[in-house]
């Protein structure tokens, strides 16, 4: 008999339901990118497995799975094709010194003269207040040289005041919507903020994110020990895409 690999890991795993999957303060808090799997969930799942071997998740997205898995002892392989994704996942499986941030990013922000304003894009303007797009815009300068934690905390901040600047009032249906008065939010002391609530950084150990398409791994997958898999993994993406297709076109009819 024919078992599928969901099947034999949900007989395995055992699975808890929770009262609560939301934890703002942990290093998952840093970004709030949508379709982010409860890192609550993943802890319960990744504690059930050996805490050696690789774990490779293809569709890493922020990277909650991978940065649990490094937790739990995994050697960790990702794969994303949305650059912001795998610049977050970068971040949370870094090394960095939150102490060296806080200083740098004071340093930067007492250094920068407010009164020569800087123009925001319009498409983007649009959602902040000219006091917060100025704030972004100036430290936009000096994105470069932010390593990985301080970039994703900056693009996490720009999303926190985005929503601030318009009133707070964006759910995850609502995202978007422009308020016509917009609250004047400090960029600066959220950035600080932001630094500070989500810093609790994991060894990296040879950590590998690509951006790149799932579909194509083995073109730049190095490990030997992975490529055995990917053959098996790509059967399995495939007939995810077979039932997606047959259930749109079952819907169609
Ligand atoms: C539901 S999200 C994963 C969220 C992730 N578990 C987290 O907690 O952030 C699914 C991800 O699949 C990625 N994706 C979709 N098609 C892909 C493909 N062909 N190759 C690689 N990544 C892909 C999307 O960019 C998205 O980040």
């Amino acid at each position: 008999m024919k078992v599928s690999l969901g099947k034999m890991v949900a007989n395995k795993l055992k699975f808890k339901l929770l009262k609560s999957v939301n934890n703002p303060n942990s290093i998952h808090g840093i970004y709030p990118y949508r379709g982010k799997i409860s890192a609550i969930d993943v802890q319960q799942l990744i504690s059930q497995l050996p805490n050696k071997g690789m774990l490779l998740d293809p569709f890493c997205g922020s990277g909650t799975i991978l940065y649990e898995a490094r937790k739990h002892g995994l050697h960790i392989v990702g794969v994303d094709s949305n650059p912001i994704a795998v610049q977050i996942a970068n971040a949370k499986i870094s090394n960095f010194d939150i102490k060296q941030s806080i200083d740098k990013i004071k340093e930067i922000i007492e250094g920068i003269d407010l009164k020569k304003k800087k123009k925001m894009p319009d498409k983007a303007a649009r959602f902040f207040h000219e006091e917060t797009a100025n704030q972004i815009m100036h430290l936009k300068e000096f994105y470069d040289d932010f390593n990985d934690y301080e970039k994703a905390a900056f693009l996490g901040t720009i999303c926190l005041s985005a929503r601030g600047c318009n009133n707070s009032k964006w759910s995850s249906t609502q995202i978007g919507k422009a308020a016509e008065v917009k609250n004047n939010i400090d960029f600066f002391s959220k950035f600080l903020m932001k630094l500070k609530k989500h810093a609790h950084p994991v060894n990296p150990n040879n950590s590998k994110i690509h951006n790149g398409d799932a579909r194509k791994m083995s073109d730049f997958i190095k490990s030997e020990n992975l490529k055995k898999y990917i053959n098996e993994i790509n059967k399995h993406i495939e007939s995810i895409k077979w039932t997606l297709t047959k259930m749109l076109v079952d819907l169609d009819e």
